[in-house]
């Protein structure tokens, strides 16, 4: 059963590419200067799939390489890396909402001009055609003048999936009262205070994002691209198309307009690589189950305060299971025998080892799908950005648990391990969940190429766009319509009102007077 699903997926993924054919050989630029890692390693399959499939990539990031292979040119913004550092350093500070998102918003200035300033950009800029533009559509607005410099369309590409913002763009309808922003934390299912509170929240991201970060790329546009007459606002409206990192059977269903497409977990290579040697032999050797347990690429394990390691430890060493922990130092102080420690671990690939039954992780996007494509259930360390809502969606889908690193006791760690190892019902969800998410008519990378062919083939998709994507915020929602039959509705009450009134007067005088004359 497993199997048939897996092979007709690929079978009508490869159909279809192969009745399209590969679209002419273009010149595509990609844009992701972004400095966090997770970033650059969701896009750079698809974007390596394009250069095998003889398109001539030129992708401007923050970690070149040497083995790119063909038709793959990366432009380094290395600059990005301090940064990063600035906004790691800032990070920790607690703020309130709008603060928040003007440090954000400064974080995402300062990559902007970054790109626009560097040498070999601006090289670039003054010689160079392309045949399309690449952009990671996330707040780095003034990249977008990209477009209309060389005259090509644009297609965003969002790693965190869709928010406010990304709809306001598109013209897509967003649904406040089931669609939580990532700054809650909440999931689809909100008590009333919470939808309250998500409204609000939404609201003003969407009033910062038009009053303080939009005039700010503005004014980067304005200094780095003089030559570029259209606003910020209607060369982001002007996107042709959008690939999510997201997926239904992950987050929940919701409209989305036909140019925004989910590719969910789209870096994820659909053939298993053999393990590196110890590695496989610490897997075969295991007498046990195995858990796998990473922090990710941003959160380092090295970084816990020394007693939280210790409690790890301790935890680990009245286990049952072999522990391979994604731990950055070459040495861990007390680590037990039946822990194995890395800085680096093939994640997919161990996710796919039938042994590891269950995935401790800080519950960032991409460890999330990488963890529902294998069928494996997570317990939740969450620490910021977008992994609360991530494992609190795991969470309410029965696959995962969630601790608070700030507040957890050894009792509560063993306690949850011991619980999803020994309950059967967390990894019976995860391959239920898994099985959805694998039941798709083309896999999700093969959907992003044959929409970024797409958009090459008819040079532009500006007829799938909405048409809300023009349309002021009164327009798109029809205030200004129902507004006005609103008002004409109550301007008749209220004529009705003053009628009776004047009525109800003329009556009572009437009786006053023949009152007085009796
Ligand atoms: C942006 O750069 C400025 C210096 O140009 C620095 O003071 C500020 O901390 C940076 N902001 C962030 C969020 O990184
Ligand atoms: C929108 O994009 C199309 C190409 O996709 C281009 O012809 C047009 O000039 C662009 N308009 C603006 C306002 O950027």
């Amino acid at each position: 059963m497993k199997f048939r699903y897996n092979f007709q997926g690929l079978g009508l993924s490869l159909i279809i590419l192969h009745l399209i054919g590969v679209s002419e050989n273009a010149k595509i630029l990609a844009i992701f200067p972004f400095p966090g890692p997770s970033q650059y390693i969701l896009v750079k399959p698809y974007l390596k799939t394009l250069a095998d499939r003889g398109h001539e990539m030129t992708v401007i990031n923050a970690y070149p390489s040497n083995d790119n292979g063909k038709n793959y040119r990366d432009i380094p913004v290395m600059e990005a890396h301090e940064i990063q550092k600035d906004y790691m350093a800032g990070a920790v500070l607690e703020r309130n909402l709008w603060s928040g998102l003007t440090f954000t918003s400064d974080l995402f200035y300062n990559v902007t001009r970054a790109v626009l300033r560097n040498p070999q950009v601006q090289d670039l800029i003054a010689k160079e055609t392309f045949d399309l533009a690449i952009i990671e559509a996330v707040n780095t607005d003034a990249l977008y003048s990209l477009g209309p410099h060389f005259g090509v369309p644009i297609i965003g590409v969002s790693s965190f999936g869709n928010d406010i913002i990304i709809d306001d763009v598109m013209g897509n309808p967003t649904s406040l009262a089931y669609s939580p922003s990532m700054n809650t934390g909440f999931t689809h299912q909100m008590s009333y205070t919470e939808r309250l509170q998500n409204v609000v929240v939404q609201m003003l991201e969407l009033l910062h994002n038009r009053c303080i970060h939009l005039p700010r790329q503005q004014n980067l546009l304005n200094s780095y691209m003089p030559h570029i007459s259209e606003s910020v606002e209607s060369m982001r409206t002007n996107i042709s198309l959008y690939l999510l990192n997201q997926h239904f059977s992950l987050s929940h269903a919701k409209p989305q307009v036909p140019n925004m497409i989910e590719v969910g977990g789209f870096q994820i290579p659909s053939q298993i690589k053999p393990l590196p040697k110890e590695i496989r032999s610490i897997i075969d050797h295991s007498p046990n189950d195995i858990i796998y347990f990473s922090m990710g690429s941003n959160v380092k394990s090295k970084d816990f305060p020394s007693q939280i390691l210790q409690m790890f430890n301790k935890v680990f060493s009245q286990l049952p299971y072999t522990v391979l922990w994604k731990f950055e130092n070459p040495e861990l102080p007390g680590k037990p025998s039946n822990v194995h420690i890395n800085p680096w671990f093939p994640q997919t690939d161990i996710l796919a080892e039938e042994k590891v039954k269950l995935f401790i992780s800080h519950g960032g996007l991409l460890s999330t799908f990488e963890a529902v494509h294998y069928g494996k259930p997570i317990l939740g360390l969450p620490i910021f950005f977008d992994q609360n809502l991530n494992v609190n969606n795991a969470k309410e889908k029965g696959f995962a648990l969630r601790l608070n690193v700030d507040t957890l006791t050894e009792q509560q760690f063993k306690n949850s391990i011991l619980e999803m190892m020994e309950n059967a019902r967390y990894s019976v969800k995860a391959k239920e969940i898994s099985k959805r998410y694998h039941d798709q008519p083309v896999k999700p990378m093969d959907l992003a190429i044959y929409w970024t062919e797409y958009v090459l083939r008819h040079n532009g998709a500006l007829h799938l766009r909405s048409p809300a994507q023009k349309m002021n915020f009164l327009k798109s929602n029809s205030i200004d319509t129902i507004g006005i039959l609103v008002l004409s509705v109550l301007f008749v009450l209220y004529l009705g009102v003053k009628i009776l009134c004047k009525i109800c007067k003329l009556l009572c005088a009437g009786r006053a007077k023949k009152e007085k004359m009796n």
